[in-house]
């Protein structure tokens, strides 16, 4: 996710674009840069937040009436200097800023080497940027031809924003699965990601449509599809506040993320996973994918929700690829000295990439010959970059200081590797893994429809937000749920809450149940699920409340549960990817009754870069 700006009209562009820019670093914080025109082709771009761009162009003649600009979440390209947007073609004529995934930039990569074209990036955009040119100069034809004919041959997302040194009074835009707003003004426009660097300077608004290109000048904007008709522009009017615009209209980011979820699952799949053709392609593993397949032992290495993240996949993997999994903490293990054999698997889960804790363990395991893989959120991050290869969550910025979306797409990346390793070792029959497959695409659908019962939580909420103390209880593959759902409540709320495997009950826990307790039982059908309706019983049994996590038709967990939760059936090694989103939003709402600040919790940091 990227922050797109750019600007035509009367006023000084940099200043326009440059505040921009910083309205939207909740899009993406690796790089800023800003393209300007005024008697040639300027670019300004550097690694870090837009305040360095500022601090880099001081004393620069920044005069100009047309400019774009950017601020990057890295996908393709570790965040440096060269792979800052914008990106200028190889005549530097052109100039070209991108939001999105380019699917088959390698494929169009290796033509244009093969016509002479050099690259100064690792990124996808300057691809399709010198793709554009390349058209423009074979067809002769004006840039916005260049940009519709190109566009019928891309695979993936994109909105891009491009300026042409020779017509400097005209900026060219398309969008297809990315967002992009123009503001209409008085002989001017105004392009962002969303409202919130154009509100400030008109309410009237178009947001343009998949497959639609716009060509603009200072006082007039014409629409057109990629079959070059011409569309009709729908201005609305702007009613939504700055504040809520960065939140996309959501109260917190947190909430936001939340409702993320079916969308970064589906980037986090996208380019990956063909469940049709059942092929999982994940270059980084591939690499490794022998070393996987014949290590002796995996070992997961994380701290708190991302921890939770390898407790699942500890389940997953001895179950599709029958190896030897231990979860460690990763602050436990690197002060242990633990016993690392050369050829050890060590998998680093990680949003940030920056965990000390995670990344001093890794570095100690490297060290002692294990193999490193990175499941990461922050492309460029430290752990990502000690680790041998990986793959990223493509989740996209994590704003609120509790995890969510970031552990969803971190169990789909996780899902995806040990399919591929379970299949290609032969330890996960054909028809399983194409079972698996195929389920693990429908998951994103499968959150939308969960999402929809907010409301029936948020009541839950308001019924249980004055309870001291939580207990989640779940069985096999919820158990690391129950943790989760555990963390998030106490993050967020300040309620104390535990997460134990539900046979634990037994084995002490059970004294603290009485008609004030809480008990959150995710009982969905799975293996278990016999066995944690004997649980349940055990606690109403000591007149403890349950609020049930639970697939539709389950008549026994309705009857004995206070409250219950529906979510979508999954095949129960997919299920913590639905089974945690009730977890996430109670904890939310919960959060919110007590008017706590949900997005920035007491004592907690987003990124725990010390010890
Ligand atoms: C989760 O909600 C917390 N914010 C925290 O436990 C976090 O998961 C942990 O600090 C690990 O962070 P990382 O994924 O960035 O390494």
């Amino acid at each position: 996710m990227c922050g797109i700006v750019a600007y035509i009209g009367p006023r000084e562009a940099y200043p326009v674009i440059l505040k921009g820019l910083k309205r939207l670093e909740y899009r993406g914080y690796d790089s800023a840069g800003v393209a300007l025109l005024n008697s040639g082709l300027k670019v300004f771009k550097k690694k870090g937040k837009v305040a360095e761009l500022e601090e880099n162009t001081i004393g620069k003649d920044l005069h100009a009436h047309i400019g774009i600009g950017h601020t990057r979440w890295a996908t393709h390209g570790e965040p440096n200097d060269r792979n800052a947007h914008p990106h200028s073609s190889n005549s530097g004529k052109l100039a070209m800023i991108h939001n999105g995934i380019i699917e088959n930039y390698a494929q169009l990569k290796q033509e244009l080497v093969r016509k002479g074209y050099h690259f100064k990036s690792d990124t996808d955009t300057e691809v399709l940027l010198n793709f554009i040119e390349d058209i423009k100069i074979n067809n002769k034809c004006p840039l916005e031809e260049a940009v519709r004919i190109a566009l019928k041959r891309i695979v993936g997302a994109y909105v891009i924003v491009l300026i042409d040194q020779d017509n400097p009074d005209t900026l060219i835009a398309a969008r297809k699965g990315s967002p992009l707003v123009i503001g209409i003004g008085k002989n001017e426009h105004f392009l962002a990601s969303d409202a919130s660097p154009i509100i400030e300077y008109t309410k009237e608004v178009v947001y343009v449509n998949d497959y639609e290109i716009a060509i603009i000048k200072a006082d007039e904007l014409i629409l057109k599809n990629l079959g070059n008709e011409r569309q009709t522009p729908f201005i609305t009017k702007l009613d939504m506040e700055l504040a809520a615009i960065e939140k996309g209209g959501y109260d917190h980011f947190m909430l936001k993320e939340i409702f993320e979820q079916p969308t970064t699952i589906y980037d986090c799949l996208r380019g990956r996973l063909d469940a049709e053709n059942g092929t999982i392609t994940m270059s980084g593993i591939q690499k490794y994918a022998d070393q996987i397949v014949n290590a002796h032992r995996i070992v997961m290495v994380a701290c708190g929700t991302s921890w939770h993240a390898g407790l699942v996949a500890e389940y997953i993997f001895e179950e599709l690829c029958r190896i030897n999994v231990e979860v460690e903490y990763a602050s436990e293990f690197r002060y242990r000295n633990p016993v690392i054999n050369k050829g050890d698997v060590i998998i680093a889960i990680s949003q940030s990439g920056e965990t000390a804790d995670t990344l001093v363990a890794i570095e100690n395991a490297k060290s002692k010959g294990a193999i490193i893989l990175g499941v990461v959120n922050v492309v460029g991050s430290s752990i990502a970059r000690v680790s041998n290869a990986g793959a990223y969550t493509h989740a996209g910025p994590e704003i609120g200081v509790a995890s969510t979306k970031a552990f969803t797409a971190q169990l789909a990346v996780l899902t995806m590797i040990a399919l591929k390793i379970g299949y290609e070792k032969g330890t996960l029959p054909h028809d399983r893994y194409m079972q698996l497959a195929r389920e693990l695409e429908a998951i994103p659908e499968k959150v939308t429809a969960l999402l929809q019962q907010h409301e029936h939580i948020k009541q839950l909420a308001e019924k249980y937000r004055d309870a001291r103390d939580f207990l989640y209880l779940g069985r096999g593959y919820n158990f690391p749920v129950a943790l989760e759902g555990a963390l998030k409540l106490k993050e967020i709320s300040y309620i104390h809450a535990e997460g134990y495997p539900a046979a634990e009950m037994k084995h002490g826990p059970i004294a603290l149940v009485d008609e004030t307790l809480p008990v959150v039982f995710i009982a969905t059908k799975d293996s278990y699920h016999e066995k944690v309706i004997s649980n349940m019983q055990e606690i109403k049994a000591r007149k403890g409340k349950v609020i049930a996590v639970i697939n539709e038709g389950d008549e026994q967990s309705i009857k004995l549960a206070d409250d219950v939760i529906i979510v979508p059936e999954a095949d129960e090694i997919l299920l913590p990817m639905l089974s945690v989103i009730p977890l996430q939003l109670l904890a939310y709402y919960i959060g919110v009754s007590k008017e706590l600040d949900v997005d920035k919790p007491r004592n907690l940091a987003k990124s725990v870069t010390v010890e």
